[in-house]
């Protein structure tokens, strides 16, 4: 049996113990983790998640070739590169690039899991490669919404439902315990987006549109910014935090392979010294 947990806001989640060694999904729809996962499938090197704004300032100083990325009430900060629209993460200005980042909910999530057993972050753009790695994993996992200021968003909630919605498409429910929060996740997914028994990208924008978050996005200029992260599965790419880096998975297990590479040769060479000695 797989335990399905939904936290609504990130603000619910006390403190960096509470997810200790949990199966994490942290979902910012609008933006953060959109926006993440487009900077690295254009090249970025990394992102760095920074709770606050001192604390990305002090990361920024011991590390070359790095960027401060992030939004306050939904605005570029002061003295930061970029905001967090999708838009700004082109190959030519993210391209092995450090991005130290920081936003007002997004990266607060990314953070509370740094003592996670595994954590990815979610989004509509990969859908599937978020869905497909949780029915793989067929262990308890905890979705953590980042939400808005403290508090609970639809977007967040519609998406963690959705995500709840594909694994019991693909498998019996039987399979998977709901709390109410996941519960209410679900029945919302299935209310506000579905159409034809499919998620339908006309929906979510719609949602989105009516959502206080996408209205006061809209306000600033940023409807094309809805648009974006209204589309379901442009990428195939699965962003995970782990050691304090957001990479994409496959960088990660290139990495892992390349060490257990030099690791075999380390010992192919020494043994061959010994043998030579
Ligand atoms: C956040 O982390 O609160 C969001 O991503 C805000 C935004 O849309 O910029």
């Amino acid at each position: 049996m797989v335990n399905i947990s939904v936290y609504l806001s990130q603000s619910l989640v006390p403190d960096e113990l509470t997810l200790k060694d949990k199966n994490v999904v942290v979902v910012d729809v609008l933006r953060a983790s959109s926006t993440i996962l487009t900077a690295l499938v254009n090249g970025a090197k990394e992102v760095i998640p920074a709770e606050s704004v001192s604390v990305a300032a002090r990361i920024s100083k011991g590390l070359g070739n790095s960027v401060l990325c992030g939004e306050r009430n939904g605005k570029v900060i002061e003295g930061f590169k970029l905001g967090n629209s999708p838009f700004e993460y082109s190959n030519e200005i993210v391209k092995a690039k450090s991005l130290i980042f920081s936003t007002t909910n997004g990266t607060v999530a990314i953070a509370k899991s740094k003592f996670a057993k595994t954590c990815v972050l979610a989004s509509f753009l990969n859908l599937s490669a978020v869905v497909e790695h949780l029915f793989a994993l067929n262990e308890d996992f905890t979705i953590v919404c980042s939400g808005k200021l403290n508090d609970y968003c639809v977007e967040d909630s519609v998406y963690a439902g959705l995500i709840i919605s594909k694994l019991f498409e693909k498998n019996t429910k039987a399979n998977y315990t709901l709390f109410d929060s996941g519960y209410v996740c679900y029945q919302l997914a299935k209310n506000l987006i579905y159409k034809n028994a499919k998620p339908d990208q006309h929906r979510i924008l719609n949602m989105f549109k009516k959502s206080e978050h996408g209205k006061y996005l809209i306000s600033l200029g940023f409807e094309k910014d809805l648009e974006y992260c209204s589309q379901i599965d442009t990428f195939k790419n699965l962003p995970a935090f782990k050691n304090n880096i957001v990479k994409l998975q496959e960088s990660f297990d290139s990495e892992a392979t390349e060490k257990s590479k030099m690791k075999r040769i380390n010992i192919t060479n020494k043994s061959g010294n010994a043998k030579n000695e």
